[in-house]
């Protein structure tokens, strides 16, 4: 059996397509042009590209954008008044400052400083709160583009015992809060691993659903950790190598090529889990805007 590939990248080009309509129709009933302001300190290459990608979808969908690209030695205060500034600008739907930051900036200080309205990454304490008692405004963009990715490619998670490995505030933590709400899209029996967890294989072999976000080592979730057809989602991303062009050789943490012989379906790296994230920041941007305009 060779498992199913699920192409994020399929999966969040039919849903870029809805929001383009849906930007189209805003614009044209309401006049709302829905704006992006993203803030990045520093100059970690993975975070300029990913913050790039960012720019460049909303210009692909009509949302409006700004970059605010800021040294690595600027201070907290410096940070914070941009924020209260962007908190203010009505033509800012929704502001997303790239993590991490460097370790001079307090990270808990910044997202607080968000107007939870405005927090399209679904950082900001009432946000993860909201998510907490099943009254979200926001999801966290790459936990809800992982469930997406299961509910449109039609795995069932209802009553499935789904392990997550990992326990971040941006992946860990939420999916594992996301899919075990009392909902359609949802309803499983979930178990976080971690670090510290003891005899990790024999939670993920009981896994029906895996979902690993360790972000350790590359292929460190082998094919004897899983159970014969569980589905696979891989949120890690490591940079192994360049091409002879120079571009970056990507793998996850998954060892992909001995697990796709014994899974029910997959996610690759790259084309994965990676393009949903950037969608699902759309969607809320969208929300934003018309939560902002009272349409929602
Ligand atoms: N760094 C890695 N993932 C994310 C994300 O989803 N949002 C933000 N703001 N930073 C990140």
């Amino acid at each position: 059996m060779t498992a199913e590939i699920i192409s994020g990248t399929a999966i969040s080009k039919q849903i870029r397509d809805e929001l383009k309509q849906e930007v189209i129709q805003l614009k044209e009933k309401h006049n709302i042009i829905p704006g992006l302001a993203t803030v990045l300190v520093g100059e970690d290459p993975a975070s300029q590209s990913y913050v790039g990608s960012k720019a460049r979808t909303c210009n692909e969908l009509g949302i409006y954008s700004e970059r605010h690209d800021l040294p690595a030695d600027t201070d907290e205060q410096t940070l914070l008044a941009l924020i209260d500034r962007l908190n203010k600008d009505t033509k800012i739907n929704g502001i997303l400052v790239q993590l991490p930051l460097p370790g001079h900036i307090n990270e808990n200080n910044v997202l607080i400083a968000i107007d939870p309205r405005k927090d399209v990454d679904g950082f900001h304490p009432i946000n993860v709160g909201k998510l907490m008692i099943g009254e979200p405004d926001y999801l966290p963009c790459t936990p809800h583009g992982i469930q997406e990715l299961l509910i449109r490619s039609g795995i069932e998670t209802e009553g499935a015992d789904v392990v997550v490995v990992g326990r971040s505030n941006i992946v860990g933590k939420p999916v594992a809060n996301i899919l075990m709400q009392k909902r359609d899209g949802a309803n499983a029996t979930v178990t976080v691993c971690h670090t510290r967890t003891r005899d990790l294989i024999s939670h993920t072999r009981r896994a029906d659903i895996l979902i690993v976000a360790a972000g350790g080592k590359p292929k460190a979730i082998t094919a004897d950790m899983i159970k014969k057809g569980a589905v696979v989602i891989d949120v890690g991303v490591h940079r192994i190598g360049k091409t002879k062009e120079g571009k970056n050789i990507l793998c996850g943490d998954v060892d992909f090529e001995s697990i796709k012989e014994k899974a029910k379906a997959i996610t690759p790296v790259p084309g994965g889990v990676g393009p949903m994230t950037i969608v699902m920041l759309m969607t809320n941007t969208v929300k934003s805007a018309r939560l902002a305009a009272g349409l929602l």
